[in-house]
């Protein structure tokens, strides 16, 4: 059998440097683990701008769709920020989202006991936190139609669509349950199906594809308003939740800053199964190039480190071996090693970004 395949984009600014890290890493479960991975290397964004014109190839594109897994750093910069529309670094991104149709958006909140002090809430309200939000990501109210701004009498109106087929709901609460059962076995869907059609369907459709296909995993229906204080209140009841489009864009921001820092967040998007079961499937830290601290070695790798450990989990069925990465992150941060972001007062120096990726190294050992 042929290694499990992974195409690695590291895009612009801080991208690079923190995917050099995740290199690292992916050596080590290579070396030491026996996990072997064929990685393949490609530009993205300013990039692939800079050496083709585009900041997509055809190419890159054809890869990524045939890849089992694409791990993309970060896209942009000011050197772009004057180019055409059509060629901006961030449409490199749009694009490899769209056309390999990442409907489901998971984006995990999990709170390091060694930085539960970062977050906004108290210390024990979110220390252990370990919650995954799942957006719809490619309709609803930002795709429906009819859309625009028009003029009726004498005024103008703004108007945007909530719009969801049967089949839009039920293949991202498949997404749900499935990532559920590899966690902890309990997902809440989230709508406003007191006042909204769409939401009226959406939980219709997430219930019938539980009742015939998943009647193991604990299911409960919570509106997306009353989720949201819930998601303050008492974070932890949570195992995964599954949302639409809008309201998974805000829960899913609010959630991740119940954790902290921006240099932590790992994301994923994920599409249909291909052929050997496995979802097409982008992992990217939600941090993006962030040109103020590039090129000074200050960058947290952990956000791209831990986007890799959901590749392991997700993509290559190596739950524990996520775990263990995880674990070494965690036992890290426990030590005290701090990059730069994750400091709250002076006095000690910092890490660098190569320095963070061999300590989370040493802990693998
Ligand atoms: P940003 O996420 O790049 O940076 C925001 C702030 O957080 C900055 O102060 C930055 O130094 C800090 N930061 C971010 N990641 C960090 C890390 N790993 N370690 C330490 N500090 C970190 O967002 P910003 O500044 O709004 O955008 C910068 C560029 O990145 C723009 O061109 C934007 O379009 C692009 N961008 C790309 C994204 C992507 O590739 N998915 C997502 C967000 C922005
Ligand atoms: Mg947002």
């Amino acid at each position: 059998m042929s290694n499990p395949s992974l195409l690695i984009l590291p895009g612009d600014g801080i991208g690079p440097e923190v995917m050099a890290e995740v290199r690292k890493i992916i050596s080590w479960f290579g070396d030491k683990r026996g996990l072997e991975f064929d990685v393949s290397e490609d530009l993205v964004g300013g990039a692939a701008y800079d050496a083709h014109g585009t900041p997509l190839t055809d190419e890159t594109m054809e890869k990524a769709q045939e890849v089992d897994a694409v791990l993309l750093g970060a896209v942009g910069g000011p050197k772009y920020d004057n180019l055409d529309f059509s060629v901006k670094p961030e449409r490199g991104l749009l694009r490899l989202r769209k056309e390999m149709d990442l409907y489901s958006n998971l984006r995990p909140a999990q709170c390091f006991d060694a930085l539960a002090d970062f977050s906004s809430l108290k210390k024990d309200i979110v220390a252990g936190l370990d919650i995954m939000i799942i957006r719809e990501l490619t309709s609803g109210i930002y795709f429906g139609e009819p859309r625009g701004i028009i003029k009726e009498g004498n005024e103008r109106v703004g108007i945007n669509t909530q719009r969801y087929t049967e089949s839009e709901i039920a293949r991202v609460a498949r997404s749900a349950f499935e990532l559920a059962r590899k966690r902890g076995n309990k997902v809440c869907s989230m709508e406003k199906a007191n006042v909204m059609e769409s939401g009226i369907l959406w939980r219709d459709v997430v219930q019938e594809v539980h009742d015939a296909e998943y009647p193991d995993v604990e299911l409960s229906h919570m509106y997306a308003d009353a989720g949201a204080m819930q998601l303050v209140r008492a974070p932890k009841q949570f195992d995964v939740i599954v949302t639409d489009n809008l309201f998974g864009d805000l829960l899913s921001d609010a959630a991740a800053m119940l954790t902290g820092s921006l240099g932590m967040l790992p994301s994923a998007s994920l599409g249909a199964p291909m052929a050997n079961g496995r979802p097409k499937a982008l992992y990217e830290p939600v941090h993006g190039s962030a040109p103020d601290i590039a090129g000074q070695a200050k960058a947290n790798p952990c956000a791209c480190i831990l986007s890799f450990a959901m590749a392991l989990r997700y993509s290559f069925d190596q739950g524990e071996e996520a775990t263990r990465l995880e674990k070494a992150v965690e036992a890290v941060l426990a030590d005290g090693v701090r990059t730069a972001d994750l400091m709250q007062a002076d006095g000690v120096d910092p890490a660098t970004t190569s320095q963070m990726g061999d300590a989370v190294i040493a802990k693998l050992d």
